[in-house]
């Protein structure tokens, strides 16, 4: 299956079918140098497997692990690419989670004032999510995707395959941001996800058309695409606090930011999918954190709600009034 996304300076092909990796070749123009990157906790198998079907490989391997996306580890790929003789036309590949495709993203963009970039996302949450919409990023001093920019790669291939030898946690933490557009865009895709009714290709379809559609209408995240960060303002609080994946923290994030009603479905749906049902942390911490919040505009907090599952709005609250229902909600 082909999905397209349409960018300001073209667009690229979305390519989702089991077994893709052992095609990239066919589906990509690899007929070139290619930098090869992926992280040294993605099963070594598949970046050999994309290697092998390039003409000329730089297969370089990072440390798993957000500590990759920085500035040091960017300099260094950089000096690799010139060191064996990079041109603007040769290319960057990344295989492996978000950790990998941004900072893949984000050394096309650089070299040379930009080279094709293609990503090969192997977990569940990069594969429905950080694979498209072209952020690019790397950590400083602390602060998360501090360094980046929007570089839209020139092809995308996603193999399910690869989920195999995805942790259960990790599959979890993807299905947290599948949830999130379901609940957001699609009450069909929700009740489906409330079923169990699809199989996996079809729910990263799904999510992925989504997505797409959202990063379309919104490609520099200026409107429309804030609503992605359902769950995201207090899950980043969470996150902050340490010991969750961000996907689990995303999923508990959206609990104070529904009604009721799909407050419920919701919860039913994480004990399906494995994810946290309840908060046991410090919850002053994360609200201290929101307070620090870039969305914070005086003391009234902008945060995506869901009324009915399948839609959304912008609520416009002050602290004070939020902060008490996210205590509401974790102490229940
Ligand atoms: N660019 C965007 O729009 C965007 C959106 C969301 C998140 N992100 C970024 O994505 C990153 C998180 O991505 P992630 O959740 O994919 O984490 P990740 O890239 O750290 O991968 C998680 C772990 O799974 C391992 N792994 C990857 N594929 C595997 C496979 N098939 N089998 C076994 N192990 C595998 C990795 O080595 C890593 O240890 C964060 O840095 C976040 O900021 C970016």
């Amino acid at each position: 299956m082909i999905q397209h996304v349409k960018t300001a300076t073209g667009g690229y092909d979305i390519h989702i079918e089991s077994g893709l990796l052992a095609h990239a070749g066919s589906l990509l123009p690899l007929n070139r140098r290619v930098l090869v990157l992926t992280d040294d906790g993605v099963p070594a198998a598949y970046a050999a497997a994309v290697a092998a079907q390039c003409k000329s490989p730089v297969l370089v391997t990072v440390p798993m692990g957000e500590g990759s996306k920085s500035i040091a580890r960017f300099e260094e790929i950089l000096s690799r690419m010139l060191q064996a003789g990079f041109t603007r036309t040769d290319a960057v590949v990344a295989v492996g989670g978000g950790v990998v495709g941004d900072l893949g993203g984000f050394i096309a963009s650089a070299y040379m004032r930009g080279v094709d970039f293609y990503n090969i996302p192997t977990t569940l949450l990069s594969q429905v999510d950080s694979s498209i919409g072209g952020k690019t990023a790397v950590n400083l001093g602390g602060i998360k995707n501090c360094v980046g920019c929007f570089y839209p790669p020139k092809g995308v291939l996603i193999d399910p395959d690869v989920l195999a030898t995805l942790p259960p946690r990790q599959i979890a933490a993807g299905m947290a941001e599948v949830i999130k557009m379901a609940a957001t865009f699609d009450a069909p895709f929700f009740e489906a996800l409330e079923a169990g009714s699809l199989p996996m290709p079809a729910v990263i379809a799904r999510a992925l058309a989504i997505k797409a559609r959202v990063v379309e209408a919104d490609e520099k995240e200026s409107g429309l695409r804030r609503v992605l960060n359902f769950g995201h303002t207090i899950g980043h609080g969470i996150e902050s606090c340490g010991g969750l994946f961000h996907g689990e923290c995303v999923a508990l994030g959206m609990l104070p930011m529904c009604a009721p009603a799909v407050r419920e479905r919701l919860l039913a749906l994480y004990a399906r999918y494995g994810l946290p049902t309840a908060f046991s942390g410090d919850v002053e911490r994360v609200i201290e954190a929101l307070s620090h919040d870039k969305k914070l505009d005086g003391a009234c907090l902008r945060t995506v709600y869901v009324e009915r599952v399948g839609s959304f709005a912008i609520k416009e609250e002050p602290l004070d009034v939020f902060s008490a229902r996210v205590r509401e909600v974790y102490a229940s």
